[in-house]
């Protein structure tokens, strides 16, 4: 298993962010263009990476921060260590096909599994949680779309997932609790 240090991300600069609202949108048809890791440093700041001494660009209930992101590449799964910018590689198989139902599923170069900590949650009944961890979910995926459509990649956020089929793949722990799947990549 491999740690990836990533190159420190970009905090400046970007399109207009009205023209980056004014064309936000989902796309299914990706090419097998990679993505180079500056872009996907980038992407992963600009979705939830620090921008103030314990904070991040999406907010969080209670600042609770209990979504972290994995990353179904062709080479692997990686979890990203937001603190340290690094990408710690959890499994060695390609699992792009296992985060979703459809066809399109799969053909994207990046695959990002938003994956809540539920116990970090505290004080909420079981509805409560789940609130929580799809609603701050939410905000980390606007991000995501308007960086793509910031950088020229394509993206579509995905609930239509096996969750305990994908969690068992994973072998994740019960109180993760995958929320969403959004694919990245460039068009064909
Ligand atoms: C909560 C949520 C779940 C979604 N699930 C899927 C999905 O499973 N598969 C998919 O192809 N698109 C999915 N989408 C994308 C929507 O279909 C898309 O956002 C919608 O059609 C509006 O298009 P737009 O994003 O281009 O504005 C989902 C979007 C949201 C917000």
């Amino acid at each position: 298993m491999k740690t990836i240090h990533l190159p420190a991300p970009a905090r400046t600069g970007g399109h207009p962010f009205l023209d980056l609202l004014r064309e936000r949108h989902s796309s299914r048809g990706f090419s097998d263009k990679p993505v180079d890791m500056q872009t996907l440093s980038d992407m992963l700041w600009a979705s939830w990476g620090y921008n103030r001494e314990m904070k991040r660009t999406a907010p969080s209930s209670h600042n609770r921060q209990e979504i972290e992101l994995y990353l179904a590449m062709s080479d692997g799964v990686y979890l990203w260590n937001a603190v340290q910018n690094v990408l710690i590689q959890v499994d060695t198989r390609d699992l792009r096909k296992s985060t979703g139902m459809q066809e399109f599923v799969g053909t994207a170069p990046i695959e990002v599994i938003y994956v809540a900590e539920s116990s970090r949650i505290t004080g909420k009944d079981e509805r409560g949680i789940v609130e929580t961890v799809f609603i701050d979910t939410g905000f980390i995926s606007e991000n995501l779309y308007l960086f793509c459509t910031q950088a020229g990649l394509i993206t579509v956020v995905r609930a239509m997932v096996d969750r305990p089929a994908l969690s068992a793949a994973l072998n994740l722990r019960p109180d993760q609790m995958i929320t969403m799947v959004q694919s990245v990549g460039y068009h064909k």
